[in-house]
């Protein structure tokens, strides 16, 4: 799980340089996975992934989502990125059967005020999810620390996605709410691991599903903001697997 995480940081690492005005989501995309198959000789997870039978198979390698885009976006020729918009894009690799999954906000030349503290307030918002992690705190703590921090900043927290257990299974339990009252839902142990990823709305937290069946949006086409760790509770605390270089955020804790 250390080895997967430390090589899916170096795909969000690689592609923000190749991030500008006029490029599209396929582009990247197609970077990506040229980088996670060839470079890094992973498999990208989302590709052909599917949670029922329902519905369709993801197309590509990575989601980016875009704007008014909460989760899910399907990279594609035709999204071309402007000046001022904002782009989250997350990998998940499988390497010797274990999965890392992370994601991080890019902007596209320079975001609008709003943008930019609705994007730094929902990393902190990740960073105080993580911070509450260790042996016996819950589950219910770590979605109360997110929750506050966003309706604190005016800003309104997704319910319909959350984080998950990940190890041999991509999307495993638990499932990690990112809103909630603290000392409740499960008690946490050391060796468990699961994400944490936050969607936040710049305006109400009601989403929906595109026809497409997977690009979720908020439903009033404000701005919505999203980052992602996997993590490992370790016997003193925690471990950030997917931690970047750029971050200055403690590794363990
Ligand atoms: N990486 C996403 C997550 O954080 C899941 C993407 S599923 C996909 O859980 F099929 F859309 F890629
Ligand atoms: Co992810
Ligand atoms: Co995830």
């Amino acid at each position: 799980m250390r080895d997967v995480g430390k090589l899916a940081a170096t795909v969000l690492e690689m592609i923000g340089e190749h991030i500008h005005p006029g490029v599209s989501t396929d582009e990247l995309d197609q970077k990506c996975h040229v980088f996670m198959t060839e470079e890094l000789d992973c498999t990208p997870a989302p590709l052909n992934y599917t949670n029922s039978e329902s519905q369709p198979p993801f197309p590509k390698s990575t989601c980016t989502s875009v704007n008014n885009v909460v989760c899910h976006g399907i990279p594609s020729h035709s999204k071309i990125l402007r000046r001022g918009d904002i782009l989250n894009i997350d990998v998940t690799l499988i390497k010797n059967g274990f999965h890392g999954d992370t994601s991080k906000m890019f902007f596209v030349g320079e975001p609008s005020v709003l943008a930019r503290r609705l994007v730094e307030t929902t990393q902190e918002c990740m960073y105080r999810g993580i911070d509450t992690v260790k042996p016996g705190s819950t589950l219910g703590d770590i979605g109360y620390a997110i929750q506050k921090f966003a309706e604190a900043n005016r800003f309104s927290v997704v319910r319909e996605f959350c984080g998950h257990g990940i190890g041999r299974v991509f999307h495993d339990a638990p499932q990690v709410l990112h809103y909630g009252e603290p000392n409740t839902g499960m008690v946490l142990k050391e060796g468990m691991a699961f994400t944490i990823e936050p969607m936040i709305n710049a305006g109400k937290r009601f989403v929906r599903i595109l026809p497409d069946g997977w690009t979720v949006v908020t439903r009033d086409r404000k701005l919505s903001a999203q980052w992602e760790h996997t993590i490992l509770v370790t016997e003193s605390g925690r471990e950030i697997l997917t931690l970047r270089d750029e971050e200055s955020h403690p590794r363990v804790a």
